[in-house]
């Protein structure tokens, strides 16, 4: 191989300059890998590292390796290791595989069992030098152990006796990108499209490039870059050397590119007059299609298909089965040593809400469990976590028991969709461990999800993780820094699902902020609560995310599930909650777990409280393990949620200058308005719960805001009120608008409290179709004025879109007029929902 120093490589010496980097300004762009220099006294461990890399073997999956090692140490250490492809007469660091080590260092055993994509960090010692070693059977292989080398190097980890063997869990690590050929993302929240643009694969892949990175360091091998649901067109011949580009830049790295693809595609894209995957025409379309692939793309990782869901055309349609479907497709990849992954997310949309035996949770087990041991062996079911939809907590999937000779992989979503979609943090691990850590008994004795996904209880070939992605072209990938951390958790699991949530956030905040043990400590705990204060003012007792589940999946829509063919009902009514899944009495849901399990969830007794009202229909009154009943459940978490979320600002805040500037401004923004819309959150559904219940919080609070003024009972000049809906979205249920054709509106309200300094926090709403400005006047004089030009969902006035402005510290006396003047926009009619005046933290 030629001395390679890759031009990445370069660029970066060359804008590194002296500084230490730990307090620069960062995008975000390198994510976890931002090899930022370490104080000196943690460089310290590393004065004795060899100042050689070198290579043996000349793949370009092993020349990334060889350039990131360089990379990596020149960033952390200041030092720039001279490359070279045979040993020296010093100490150095050997990358290679195992057989090409082998040879110079004769004495070193292999470990037992080292599997394909596994990597062994050691040190092999000549009469003349002593080398630390970077081996593996495979190239992939020697890449992650490189990434492993210098994770440890980042966090300040020891490299003495260095004696590592690490193994993935399941051969299958991937993600999916649902990416529109147009650019735009399903469920994407930090802007278009890395791969696509207008209808092609974009020219410029250094994201792509980068993004192949990313995921190499945490061991994924597979990314599926298009929509799941798939447009036909991705297939077409045309299309392939363009795909074949995206493949180009992920190969350096390990990662092997899939598509989704339509099941009706020999129809819609290859003229045929039938998809029917029992055709022998349709069968040999799909092997045409497969080898013009393979032709262009040779280590093309194969496809990810959804079908008969949510009006995706299926094998239904002809009376055939999924493995119908999947087989033919499957037999078309299989001599290339591709995959087929048939995701189990197929269930009737259509179905009937006054039938009280109908349940869309029962859909992936019905249709899959009695196919088991009828898919081939290069098909994976791809199955979500739960029975539903990637909702704030749900219980595992029974399907995940159900497949004993199947291969089977686990979809988790590091896309927020029903978390908070970015703007709010919401660290997943723990709820992923959850499912992982299940144990669903599946045949009698111990079967942990994390083991039968990986194929190892039932001894299957193939297994392993998806995570649904969709990063985009926004720096910070994800949307929101804090983000990033799914992203890097989820491969982590993926690699090993037995690793501690905890260990997984203490190693993603050291990569993303570096060692200072305050920092650490602070973002590890925000992290690890951060599930559970999201479920707290979103979804009670495993009812699910009461979100908008018609528009957005983003603010409060407790409503807009029942009463439809969707089947994400909870079936909220005067009397009571949730859904009976009983076999005694309900839709017989709970049947499809193993008798253990389904004994457990069965009896009241012995339902955990926090699954409860996904399992049983209860009254209101019902008393929890806990102690307390259910709506006063529902009060108190949602209270708590809330005050947690607006802890975090003040947990941010104790950062200030111990992380870069950029970062710390743009985190706390978040947090800031994160804890605005849990108050939005929180009052929606409490009030929709004491309107519909009729009980009132034992503690007074709902219904009840001291300091608060509706924007409807203040004086208007040109404002004139706006019905908002659902309700309990707004407080009151209304809001004011400026109406067309006025060009500048006022609300104004007399202060009549105690002179003091005070927060005033003004709610209005902020939509798409416009950039009202605001601005705020006590007595005549302006205190604030801003733009609502963020990008909340939606243009009717929402919860998705309410949001908040906070200004501090203002000195208000009795009788001063505040004044609140809004500027229509094109749509938005600078519309405003409160003033709330709170006295002023100490
Ligand atoms: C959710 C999501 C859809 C997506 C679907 C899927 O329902 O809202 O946008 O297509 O999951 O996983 O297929």
């Amino acid at each position: 191989m030629k001395n390679r120093m890759p031009v990445a490589i370069l660029g970066v010496l060359l804008l590194e300059g002296a500084h230490p980097l730990s307090l620069l300004a960062e995008s975000g762009l390198e994510g976890w890998l931002r090899y930022a220099r370490l104080p000196s006294a943690e460089a310290q461990k590393y004065v004795s590292l060899p100042a050689v890399a070198v290579l043996f073997g000349d793949s370009d999956v092993l020349g990334s390796a060889q350039g990131e090692l360089i990379r990596g140490i020149r960033g952390m250490l200041g030092r720039t290791l001279r490359a070279e492809q045979a040993l020296p007469a010093e100490s150095a660091i050997v990358l290679g595989t195992f057989d090409a080590v082998h040879q110079a260092f004769p004495e070193l055993k292999s470990p037992p069992a080292l599997r394909e994509d596994g990597y062994w960090l050691t040190t092999g010692k000549t009469p003349e030098r002593s080398c630390l070693i970077i081996t593996a059977n495979t190239d992939r292989g020697v890449l992650y152990g490189t990434f492993a080398l210098l994770s440890r190097i980042a966090r300040a980890e020891s490299l003495d006796d260095l004696n590592e063997v690490e193994q993935p869990a399941a051969p299958l690590r991937w993600v999916d990108e649902w990416d529109n050929l147009d650019g735009r993302i399903e469920r994407g929240y930090a802007g278009n499209s890395i791969f696509f643009e207008n209808g092609s694969v974009r020219s410029d892949m250094t994201r792509a490039a980068d993004y192949a990175r990313l995921l190499a360091s945490v061991g994924i091998n597979g990314c599926a870059v298009n929509n799941v649901n798939a447009d036909p067109h991705a297939l077409d011949e045309s299309f392939l050397p363009q795909l074949a580009r995206i493949a180009d830049a992920f190969r350096p790295w390990g990662v092997r590119l899939a598509l989704s693809v339509d099941l009706s595609s020999p129809k819609v894209e290859g003229g045929l007059d039938t998809f029917d995957p029992l055709d022998s025409h349709v069968a040999d379309w799909w092997k045409n299609k497969v080898n013009q692939i393979y032709a262009r793309i040779p280590d093309f990782a194969g496809f990810v298909v959804k079908a008969d869901s949510e009006g995706r055309p299926g094998p239904s349609s002809y009376g055939r089965t999924p493995a119908d479907a999947a087989n033919v497709i499957a037999a078309a990849l299989e001599p290339h040593g591709g995959f087929l992954f048939y995701r189990a997310f197929v269930y009737d949309h259509h179905l009937d809400w006054t039938n009280p035996k109908a349940d869309r949770a029962r859909a992936a087990y019905d249709i899959f469990h009695p196919l088991d041991g009828e898919f081939d062996d290069n098909v994976v079911v791809q199955i979500k976590y739960g029975p539903i939809d990637f909702q704030v907590r749900e219980p595992v999937s029974p399907l995940f028991g159900g497949l004993t000779k199947t291969n089977e992989a686990i979809e988790l979503q590091i896309t927020q969709e029903y978390t908070g979609q970015q703007r709010h943090l919401c660290f997943l691990i723990p709820m992923w461990k959850e499912s992982l850590d299940f144990d669903l008994r599946a045949n009698g004795s111990s079967t942990l999800v994390r083991d039968l996904v990986s194929g190892e209880t039932f001894h299957r070939p193939e297994g392993g993780f998806v995570g649904v992605a969709n990063v985009g072209l926004d720096p910070t990938w994800l949307g929101h820094p804090l983000a990033m951390a799914n992203l890097y958790g989820f491969g982590r699991l993926a690699w090993d699902p037995a690793m501690t949530s905890h260990a997984i956030a203490e190693e993603w905040t050291r990569l993303t902020f570096g060692n200072d043990p305050f920092v650490v400590r602070t973002i590890d705990a925000m992290l690890l609560s951060s599930w559970r204060v999201y479920e707290n003012y979103t979804g009670p007792l495993g009812a699910g995310t009461l979100t908008n589940i018609l528009g957005p999946h983003y603010g409060p829509g407790v409503e807009s599930s029942e009463r439809n063919g969707w089947g994400q009902w909870h079936r909220g009514d005067h009397n009571g909650i949730g859904m009976d899944r009983t076999v005694a009495t309900g839709t017989g849901y709970i049947g499809q777990y193993a008798a253990p399990v389904a004994s457990m969830y069965e009896s009241l007794a012995t339902t955990p409280d926090q699954l409860l009202l996904f399992f049983h229909h209860v009254p209101y009154t019902y008393v929890l393990h806990s102690g307390t009943t259910v709506i006063q459940y529902i009060y108190d978490s949602h209270y708590e949620g809330a005050e947690q979320a607006a802890d975090f600002v003040r947990q941010w805040e104790t950062l200030k200058g111990r992380v870069d500037e950029e970062r710390y401004a743009e985190v706390l923004a978040r947090f800031e308005y994160q804890a605005g819309h849990a108050i939005v959150w929180r009052d929606a559904v409490c009030n929709w719960f004491l309107r519909t219940s009729g009980i009132p919080d034992a503690k007074g609070r709902v219904g009840n805001y001291p300091g608060r003024v509706e924007a409807e009972a203040m004086q208007l000049q040109g404002y004139v009120p706006a019905d908002v809906v659902p309700a309990e979205d707004a407080s009151g249920g209304k809001a004011v608008v400026c109406p067309e054709p006025l060009q500048e509106c006022q609300a104004t309200y007399i202060f009549k409290g105690m002179p003091g300094f005070y927060e005033i926090d003004v709610e209005y709403f902020d939509l798409m179709s416009g950039q009202s400005k605001f601005r705020v006047l006590v007595g005549n004089q302006l205190v604030d004025d801003w733009t609502a030009d963020d990008h909340l969902p939606g243009n009717r006035l929402s919860g998705d879109n309410s949001t908040r402005r906070r200004i501090t510290g203002i000195a208000l006396r009795p009788g001063d007029k505040i004044q609140l003047e809004g500027i229509p926009d094109g749509g938005e009619r600078a519309p405003l929902d409160y003033l709330e005046i709170l006295e002023s933290r100490k």
